[in-house]
């Protein structure tokens, strides 16, 4: 049995900058990787993100941006500024590039722990955003703990049985042991931050110690936002991206 420690990160979101952090920021702390989809949509470079996961023979699940920037789902459901972004990444993923993020699994279980990048019921658009949708998929999962992106918002949830789920309060750099009830976590976004501080987000997970603990990293904003100007990004998405 594995007993190696994981770095788990979701919505990288083409941002090179923000994962190349990661990667730097918890050198010789995993052992594996873990990808809860969006690799690409929005920044400028997922075909280097995706290389450099490839490199690290990263365990990936596809999300909503990864299966448009494929072309196996429609880009109408997206608003105006990810519609443009997909549009441009369709221009430069390559063939293979594509072919790989077209079977990207949706839902896997792994080292008995969840991974989806939305909810169970709808994996690519299912938001977690509040504690009846936590609480829904927190008895519906078969696994302690499940791990999920999408909303690109660190969260904690904890099911107590007979009240639902509970969302505990994140302190990073701090282990958190998980074996005492059913977790959903999610670590939040690597390559474009919603919560209003402008890091990288990741969570170091210890399956069989039952551990995780939140981390967060600076990057180098400035070269992402040159690169995002040069390729053509829309503004609002460049803002977004990069929060000043
Ligand atoms: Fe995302």
């Amino acid at each position: 049995m594995s007993h190696s420690p994981v770095l788990v990160v979701a919505d990288i979101h083409g941002n090179l900058e923000a994962l190349e952090a990661v990667l730097d920021n918890t050198l010789g702390s995993f052992e594996e990787i873990w990808v809860l989809g969006d690799i690409a949509g929005y920044g400028p470079d997922p075909n280097l993100c995706l290389e450099l996961l490839r490199k690290y023979n990263a365990l990936m699940i596809g999300g909503n941006h990864d299966f448009a920037a494929c072309g196996k789902l429609s880009i109408d459901n997206f608003n105006f500024e990810a519609k443009k972004a997909i549009q441009i990444h369709q221009s430069i993923l390559s063939e293979e590039a594509k072919s790989f993020l077209q079977n990207l699994p949706k839902v896997i279980v792994r080292r008995s722990i969840t991974l989806t990048h939305g909810s169970l019921e709808n994996p690519i658009w299912g938001y977690i955003l509040d504690n009846v949708s936590a609480t829904q998929i927190l008895t519906a999962t078969q696994t302690p703990l499940t791990l999920t992106g999408h909303t690109h918002i660190p969260a904690l949830w904890a099911l107590t049985p007979g009240t639902g789920a509970q969302l505990l309060r994140i302190e990073y750099n701090k282990e958190f042991n998980y074996s005492s009830t059913f977790h959903l976590a999610n670590p939040g976004s690597v390559g474009q931050s919603r919560d209003g501080i402008p890091t990288a987000r990741y969570i170091i997970l210890q399956p069989e110690l039952k551990t995780i603990l939140f981390g967060s990293c600076s990057w180098n904003r400035e070269v992402t936002r040159k690169k995002m100007l040069k390729g053509g990004y829309p503004k609002s998405l460049i803002n977004r991206m990069v929060p000043q």
